[in-house]
């Protein structure tokens, strides 16, 4: 979400003229796009602060921003404590950032945090490099204040995008060689355009180009239908894997979380999923250690995990953010079983994601190339649909974008290995050996 924010900012700022430096000491702007899920994410942003009150020090008309949700919800706080940042603007006021930049440069400082029921930067072209992958926004906000989470209050209330301006973008992405989009939103099954919803948006999207894949996140258990699951069904390019986060496998603690679903029905989406669509794969967020979460709490997660059998997962530690509902109740497991539980978590789905993989031996597989493997040029690497990255000797043929049959020979909890049978559809770019 934020990778895809800092596209739209620096759209804006690009129709203003401004270009990228990948070096802060050239830089006249350097703006840091922030995040407040949780508190180490806002620790990291004090610790990048500290880091340019050097370069600060050294060429003070450098302008120095902060960007995203710590801006919303630090506002004043941040700009008297660290007297370096010269403007502070929240997710909907990024239009202003030219006016807040050139204001800045005459030495006034800038605050710029309203939060708004109706922007969407739907007319702004967000900058995106070239490549096969693109995220595109699809809604704003989320509505649904889980009593932890902090998005409601720092993103504000939920707004979509209009489906033609969605469709338009997908098209255009399209013709510029691109071969896989996110569309992306806090909760994308409340996607709502003009009696749209996002089960129409995805079909719209899917017909436009067949060779490009279609990815989604995130989805909330609470509204997930059994049309979206068919259109997922019906449409080979749109990928069938869906992030569910689940956050917890307790009705006690679901409840807690102001989740609004049980555990049961958690579990009948993934079983009509299975149903419905060959091959489905989850991945999903878990929470541990919410206040008042018990042993029997705990096991009740990894028993959810165990019989989803998830792909992935992203694990945290509960931290309780000031202004949500579960900060006013007692953060009372203590940072060691939080440690525990959390490493319970992981070591059970490490487990799984490396049984799952075993279950692809021999198995073939279609991935979307993406490069040359992290380690070596002598190996490509691609996606499978299910997301899962996979590495295969380098062909000259299997260029970047192309489509490729592979056999699995290989597998370790993270990664897949294969051999290469044959491109089923050449990419647009040739990956040169180095060595
Ligand atoms: N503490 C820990 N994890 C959190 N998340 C959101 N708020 C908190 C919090 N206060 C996690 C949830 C969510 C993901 C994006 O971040 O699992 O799905
Ligand atoms: Fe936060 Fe819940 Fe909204 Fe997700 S659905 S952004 S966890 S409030």
């Amino acid at each position: 979400m934020n990778v895809a924010d800092s596209e739209l900012v620096m759209g804006i700022l690009k129709n203003k003229g401004y270009r990228i430096t990948e070096v802060a000491e050239e830089a006249n702007v350097i703006l840091l796009n922030t995040c407040s899920i949780r508190e180490n994410a806002e620790v990291r942003i004090h610790g990048r602060l500290g880091n340019l009150k050097k370069l600060k020090e050294n060429r003070a008309d450098t302008v120095i921003g902060v960007l995203g949700c710590m801006a919303e919800r630090l506002r004043k706080r941040l700009m008297d404590e660290q007297k370096m940042v010269d403007l502070v603007v929240g997710p909907d006021e990024y239009r202003r950032l030219p006016e807040f930049i050139d204001n800045a440069f005459t030495g006034e400082k800038g605050i710029g945090v309203k939060l708004s029921r109706t922007e969407t930067y739907d007319d702004i072209e967000p900058f995106r490099e070239e490549g096969i992958s693109a995220w595109i926004s699809i809604m704003r906000g989320c509505n649904n204040f889980c009593s932890y989470c902090v998005v409601p209050y720092t993103r504000g209330r939920e707004r979509s995008v209009d489906l033609e301006s969605v469709v338009a973008d997908v098209k255009k992405l399209s013709e510029r060689g691109f071969r896989e989009i996110t569309l992306l939103g806090q909760n994308v099954n409340s996607y709502n355009s003009e009696g749209n919803d996002f089960a129409d948006l995805l079909a719209s999207c899917a017909v436009i180009d067949r060779s490009m894949r279609i990815r989604f996140s995130t989805s909330h258990p609470k509204d997930i239908s059994e049309k979206l699951l068919q259109t997922i069904a019906d449409h080979e390019n749109i990928c069938n894997y869906i992030h569910l986060p689940v956050q917890s496998g307790s009705n006690k603690v679901l409840d807690e979380m102001k989740r609004t679903y049980t555990i049961e029905h958690y579990n009948s989406i993934i079983d009509k999923a299975k149903e419905l669509i060959p091959n489905v794969s989850f991945s999903t967020d878990i929470i541990a250690g919410f206040p008042n979460e018990s042993d029997e709490d705990h096991d009740a997660t990894l028993e959810v995990i165990k019989r989803s059998r998830f792909n992935g997962a992203y694990m945290f530690k509960y931290s309780p953010r000031e202004g949500t509902k579960a900060y006013n109740l007692e953060d009372n497991v203590s940072e060691a079983i939080k440690t525990k539980r959390l490493s319970e978590i992981i070591d059970l789905q490490h487990k799984i994601s490396f049984e799952n993989n075993q279950e692809l031996i021999g198995k073939e597989q279609i991935l979307l190339v993406e490069g040359s493997s992290k380690k070596s040029d002598q190996f490509l690497a691609g996606r499978t649909d299910s997301n899962k990255v996979a590495i295969f000797p380098y062909s000259e043929d299997a260029g970047v974008g192309s489509y490729v049959k592979v056999k699995i020979n290989r597998a370790t909890s993270a990664t897949l290995f294969a051999d290469l049978i044959e491109i089923v559809l050449p990419g647009n770019e040739k990956i040169n050996l180095t060595a």
